[in-house]
């Protein structure tokens, strides 16, 4: 006879078991020996076969076939400068953080409209350069008073993730993420711009409505089309727009200005430096599975889990590749590959196998041969480097100890680099 007690046990196996299958069937792959074998697109070989021999069937064919395949399957097509755009100089301080630097807060109205959409900059400028100086473009995951204790920085609404709704100014949250190392920045020639890539659109499933996306509808258009812009391209897009203020701002060598982001940001980041030539440097850290980890490798966080977790960041096509990512036709070092022959660092992290750090190196390893191309350096060696120990050429990669962030010293390697390429350069 069975009893009542064996029946629960029973049903609370079943129960454990199903939810074994289920949590096996999405654990994460940490273990090189499952990675799987793939074929890499060659970056170098146009779509009809013909080989890319030299620089100028690179950028007349190959680069605008790739930017082409990347809008088309995974972030989709994104408009250009929108006419009308105005700047509003909002303030200028020029001693700010104790005299060491000028500060300047800009709207950029999107629309030209000062009731209307709009992202706010924050920018410091070193007080004393004599000449307009090189600058980090930085994409931030808060509103910019977060970045200082400086009591110049106006207080800005917050996106609330998870509720979908703005946070209003709240004074008790200035100076509460000081990962930026603005004093290492400034001290070094530098300036630094921040955005909050909320401002641009929130990070949400729902957060397309509240962004710049809608702007762009035609009459009766509800959503984006199968290959417009997914909230990637959005907050790619407006880092573009400012690098369209910092044109404008003589204090600034806009022709020297580096794109920094983290994580998503560091995939966008990649994105916009892709797309807009205007960027003289990316610095993508922890980027991961789709920004510079190759997708094909199964090992950490995969284009499924971006699939199913962050639909919203790509373009509608992209879910087509769900379980089937050997038919994307390009891979994280073909985005690489878009920012040749600029230079291009990658950061990572060894606690930050989520990510994939050996698939962001073996991705910069095959963009090298477009750098080769191009008259650069790659990588040149196909061995992962030890840790905290940076290869620095064109292409640029570390793996720091330690987790899923920019660290303090992460930024001397990146002002290193960027002295490196961009310091006696005018
Ligand atoms: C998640 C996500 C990553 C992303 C990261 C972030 O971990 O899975 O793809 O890079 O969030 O943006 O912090």
């Amino acid at each position: 006879m069975t009893t009542s007690h064996e029946i629960s046990r029973a049903v609370a196996c079943l129960v454990f078991m199903a939810l074994s299958v289920c949590s096996a069937a999405g654990a994460p792959n940490y273990d090189e020996s499952k990675v799987g074998n793939y074929t890499l697109p060659d970056p170098l070989v146009l779509q009809n076969g013909e080989p890319v021999r030299d620089a100028e069937t690179w950028y007349k064919q190959r680069r605008p076939e790739i930017v082409h395949l990347y809008e088309t399957n995974i972030h989709g097509r994104s408009p250009g400068r929108p006419e009308g755009m105005t700047f509003d100089v909002i303030d200028v301080d020029n001693h700010a953080l104790g005299g060491k630097a000028v500060r300047k807060q800009v709207v950029v109205n999107f629309t030209g409209k000062k009731d209307g959409p709009k992202m706010n900059m924050l920018i410091y400028l070193p007080a004393d350069a004599k000449q307009p100086v090189p600058l980090f473009l930085c994409l931030n995951f808060f509103a910019n008073h977060r970045i200082c204790d400086d009591p110049g920085v106006k207080i800005n609404e917050e996106w609330d993730r998870k509720i979908m709704a703005k946070v209003l100014p709240d004074e008790k949250t200035r100076g509460t993420f000081k990962g930026w190392q603005i004093d290492k920045i400034l001290s070094r020639g530098y300036g630094i711009a921040i955005i909050y890539y909320c401002d641009i659109e929130p990070d949400s499933i729902g957060g397309m409505q509240y962004g710049v996306r809608p702007l762009f509808f035609k009459p009766g258009q509800l959503g984006p089309a199968p290959d417009e812009w997914g909230a990637i391209g959005a907050w790619a897009w407006g880092l573009s727009r400012g690098l369209d203020y910092l044109e404008s701002d003589k204090d600034v060598d806009a022709k020297r200005v580096v794109a920094v982001g983290h994580s998503r940001l560091g995939k966008t980041v990649l994105w916009a430096g892709a797309q807009d030539t205007r960027f003289a440097m990316v610095i993508a850290s922890c980027s991961g599975e789709m920004g510079g980890s190759l997708s094909r490798r199964n090992y950490g966080e995969t284009v499924d889990d971006m699939i199913r977790n962050f639909p919203y960041q790509f373009c509608t096509n992209f879910q087509k590749y769900a379980k089937h990512w050997d038919e994307m036709p390009v891979d994280s070092h073909m985005l690489i590959s878009l920012i040749a022959p600029r230079p291009l660092y990658l950061n990572t992290g060894s606690e930050d196998q989520w990510a994939d750090p050996k698939g962001e190196f073996l991705a910069a390893v095959a963009a090298g041969p477009v750098y080769r191309l191009l008259g650069k350096q790659g990588l040149d060696t196909d061995q992962m480097p030890p840790l905290d120990t940076p290869i620095m050429h064109t292409l640029g990669f570390q793996c720091h100890t330690g987790k899923h962030e920019i660290l303090p010293e992460d930024w001397d390697r990146f002002l290193n680099f960027a002295d490196m390429h961009l310091k006696n350069r005018n």
